[in-house]
């Protein structure tokens, strides 16, 4: 076939033909066991038939209604349904195309509502060293990792940042819990920012692609929230990857007691059927930008699209009616065991970590928590070795924040069957073995 496609991956990748469940197949007769839901994104598998039933439905009543001209009813009712699972204090939604432009939303409307208060100074941002927000030139200023907006410098700027709590990497000199020193550190680093000028903290539910999964531990969020408050600063929890349902909640911050000011999501919330994205801002943020503003005219030609958001509302009874809130907890908890066996027998995992259904495996040099010379790209070469295993894996490259770091992302549809998580564990033994060949070590 000719190339008409401006190449996404240095390697040459398989002819996607069919889809099921957790499968893809190919059209070289090949099955791929999708291990990581694509990017965190096709979490209730493929071929769902209420989803398809949705998608057939809704393309029947009205696929496209311009926000400016129509109301329309699956986004109203979305909105309606969204903020109820994010919970008490948050009002109104806005839907977008996906997780970069939910963050560049999110942005905007930080900036309007200091802009709103008479502080119009507040437009600074601040984000996870490192982290990832989307790859937009916005989003791309706060991604704190610099392999993804280093060939754009000139169209970029850095953005300030806060250490992600990668407990892995902290040692205990004095006697405090790895949770109490990313607490303590978060203070610590709070007071160097130049808060007068920022408008908010970006900061990932669970850090995903670029940490290579890092939850924060407990009290962290809490400590976050009390010192935005404490200095003027919004916090926008960016939950396109840990959102509905991934970590076992609908949102990954309800893990703790503390609530953000907005929320951006996207990827889960139509389970990979759509391109659906969205922010949904608190009461408190929708008061103080709505005197100024009665309406926000940040918006896309496909923003509030009533097909996109049809299908999220399809997702979200999916996930209800298959009680998969509950699997993923029931279920994740016994999957990162598991997955913390192969590694250990693998002998080239520093480290396990994760929650519910999102789990990443730090490859390092064995028996030491030492990353791999970034020169081998261990974690190309890894993915490659797990899709020749007929295994899809999502990488996190550079994940230890100095430049090095190698892990896997294991993410499974949450709808995954037994056998299908067999199969997956099965096939990431095989690929971790083939890995360590292929290290030579
Ligand atoms: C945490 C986070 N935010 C934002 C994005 C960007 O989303 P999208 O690729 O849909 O633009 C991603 C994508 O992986 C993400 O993981």
């Amino acid at each position: 076939m000719p190339a008409a496609l401006i190449p996404a991956s240095a390697r040459s990748l398989p002819l996607a033909v069919r889809a099921q469940g957790a499968r893809i197949f190919t059209a070289d007769g090949r099955d791929y066991l999708d291990g990581s839901s694509g990017p965190l994104a096709a979490n209730l598998g493929h071929g769902h038939p209420a989803m398809i039933e949705a998608l057939n439905r809704q393309s029947h009543d009205v696929v496209f209604a311009h926000r400016a001209q129509f109301r329309n009813a699956p986004a109203e009712r979305l909105a309606v349904e969204v903020a109820a699972r994010l919970g008490d204090g948050f009002g109104l939604s806005s839907f977008v195309c996906g997780g970069s432009e939910a963050v560049e939303l999110a942005m905007k409307l930080a900036h309007m509502t200091w802009a709103a208060q008479g502080r119009p100074e507040k437009h600074r941002y601040v984000s996870g060293q490192v982290s990832y927000h989307g790859n937009t030139l916005g989003a791309m200023n706060l991604s704190g990792q610099p392999r993804y907006s280093s060939a754009f410098r000139p169209l970029v700027h850095s953005e300030q940042t806060i250490t992600v709590p990668q407990t892995y990497r902290l040692d205990v000199p004095d006697g405090r819990t790895p949770a109490e020193q990313a607490v303590a550190r978060l203070r610590a680093e709070f007071a160097t920012l130049d808060v007068e000028h920022t408008a908010a903290v970006v900061f990932e539910g669970v850090g995903g692609s670029s940490s290579g999964v890092t939850v924060p531990p407990p009290g962290f969020f809490e400590e976050l929230r009390a010192l935005c408050d404490e200095h003027d600063v919004l916090w926008i929890c960016d939950e396109v990857m840990s959102g509905f349902g991934r970590t076992g909640k609908w949102f990954a911050f309800q893990h703790s007691s503390a609530a953000p000011d907005i929320v951006c999501y996207a990827k889960g919330i139509a389970g990979g059927y759509a391109p659906l994205g969205g922010v949904t801002v608190s009461d408190r943020v929708w008061d103080l930008i709505s005197d100024a503003h009665p309406a926000v005219t940040a918006g896309h030609t496909f923003t509030n699209f009533p097909l996109n958001c049809a299908i999220g509302l399809a997702a979200l009874d999916v996930i209800e009616e298959e009680r998969l809130l509950d699997r993923v907890i029931d279920r994740g908890e016994r999957l990162g065991q598991q997955l913390s066996a192969i590694a250990e027998q693998a002998g080239i995992v520093g480290d396990v970590r994760g929650t519910g259904y999102m789990w990443g495996l730090e490859l390092t040099l064995p028996g030491t928590t030492e990353p791999f010379d970034p020169a081998l790209d261990v974690t190309t070469r890894a993915v490659a070795i797990a899709a020749e295993h007929r295994l899809i894996v999502y990488p996190a490259r550079l994940c230890a924040g100095d430049g090095r770091g190698d892990a896997l992302i294991v993410a499974p549809p949450l709808n995954a069957t037994d056998d299908e998580l067999d199969d997956l564990l099965s096939r990431l033994e095989g690929s971790l073995h083939s890995i360590r060949v292929s290290l030579d070590i």
